[in-house]
């Protein structure tokens, strides 16, 4: 049985001042006994505040990437300890805008996983095909194309400690979600591949879905059998509807 896990990813959004307010909001309104594991993934700048701002909660804290070196002259980059020093559990790696638009390779996003797990991180680790790679019916090759990069450094057991995010490209922000049936294919296919290395990691690596989730189509995305929560970008800035997230997916 695998614990649902739903992840506000806040991308370079926010200030002080709101994010304090969408954290109390959110602590009003998560169900004390929600079966979900929640976490938030604000801006490195906002990573402490926010995680006193959740001390007395089951709220769970990430960061939305990590550097993979682990110190030096690496201006403008945050290490995974350091992460984990101001209170972080979780990481994203290999997000789909760290990919496109910083030109984050599949070998920099596997030293990134690796560089997470070192520190005690569990990376969430996204992979997605673009529209043109969908069209061209390229999703499959280029998920495991994303998946095998990792792999080939870490092995199957690091998937033990680690959350797999499927996001589309094509549905990132722009309202167009897979269809849950889309979605899906896709999960069951990672699922598979890793099961055929390992059948224990096959059956218990949490894959969440990413791309355009919101609360109206949140639960019938959560009911297909490999989908085990959701990574929420724009919805998650909205404290009543990052909620009803949540709780489609308890
Ligand atoms: P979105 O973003 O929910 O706004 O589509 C998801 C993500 O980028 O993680």
């Amino acid at each position: 049985m695998r614990q649902p896990l739903v992840a506000g990813n806040w991308k370079m959004h926010g200030s002080r001042v709101d994010n304090a307010s969408l954290v109390r909001s959110l602590l009003d309104l998560l169900r004390p006994d929600g079966g979900a594991e929640v976490l938030v993934c604000p801006p490195f700048v906002y990573l402490w505040e926010t995680g006193r701002l959740l001390k007395d909660s089951d709220v769970q804290l990430g960061c939305q990437s990590v550097s993979a070196e682990a110190q030096g002259a690496f201006t403008g980059e945050i290490s995974a300890a350091m992460a984990r020093d101001v209170g972080c559990r979780y990481a994203i790696v290999g997000h789909s805008e760290r990919r496109h638009l910083y030109g984050e390779g599949d070998a920099l996003v596997a030293r990134k996983f690796v560089a997470a797990q070192s520190h005690g991180l569990v990376p969430v680790f996204c992979v997605g095909e673009t529209l043109d790679e969908r069209e061209s019916s390229r999703t499959t090759e280029v998920v495991a194309r994303q998946i095998d990069a990792v792999l080939a450094v870490t092995g199957a057991q690091a998937f033990a400690r680690a959350i797999i995010a499927y996001e589309p490209v094509w549905a990132i922000g722009t309202g167009r979600n897979a269809s849950p049936d889309q979605a899906q294919d896709v999960h069951a296919m990672i699922r598979t591949k890793l099961a055929a290395l390992d059948g224990m990691i096959g059956e218990s690596v949490r894959i969440l879905y990413g791309g355009s989730v919101k609360a109206a189509n949140a639960r019938e995305l959560f009911s297909m059998p490999d989908i085990d929560g959701g990574l929420v970008g724009g919805a998650s800035l909205k404290a009543d509807e990052f909620a009803q997230i949540c709780a489609a997916a308890d």
